[in-house]
């Protein structure tokens, strides 16, 4: 099932999001509706805060062209960075149509639980080191944009301010 996405700004989306305890039928499901989602959007990261669940659950599958590779992860932490950097121009599904250059770790290892309980590690690297810091960033109500100076990101905010005005009265 496809759920909406929240569009920046809204409260849900600046919450620090709880952990998960038990991976339940439900939690499950809405893995598997947070992949539709981000699939469907298209996006190649979506965390439960963007569809109004404040649990820490990111989804994510940076696979451009050929065989998908979803990954769902529960609880995820950063539990290495390297000390190289490198810049991507970022966006989000909750910022439609805004891009800018982000400055992250290159690098970084992360462990988390899987949708079968199971505690797994990897390193990232890539748009996938870039993704998974970004999704993380959202279970901590962190979106790209507080990495921007205030005034872009106010203009930013004030944009999106519009955009949900517009969105309303098509409704
Ligand atoms: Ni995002």
């Amino acid at each position: 099932m496809i759920r909406p996405i929240l569009i920046h700004p809204d409260p849900r989306l600046k919450k620090v999001c709880d952990p998960v305890a038990e991976i339940t039928p439900e939690l499950r499901s809405l893995a598997e509706d947070m992949l539709e989602t981000m699939y469907d959007a298209p996006g190649i990261g979506l965390a439960a805060p963007q569809v109004g669940v404040t649990r820490r659950l990111i989804v994510m599958d940076c696979i451009k062209e050929g065989t998908p590779e979803p990954v769902v992860l529960f609880n995820p932490v950063v539990f290495w960075s390297s000390e190289d950097r490198s810049v991507y121009e970022e966006g989000c599904l909750s910022i439609p149509d805004i891009y800018n250059e982000i400055t992250r770790p290159a690098e970084v290892a992360v462990r988390w639980t899987d949708v079968d309980g199971r505690e797994q590690e990897r390193q990232f690297a890539g748009i996938w080191a870039t993704c998974v810091q970004h999704e993380i960033d959202h279970l901590d109500g962190k979106l790209f944009i507080d990495y921007l100076g205030p005034l872009k990101r106010q203009m930013i905010t004030r944009k999106m301010e519009k955009l949900k005005r517009e969105r309303a009265r098509e409704d």
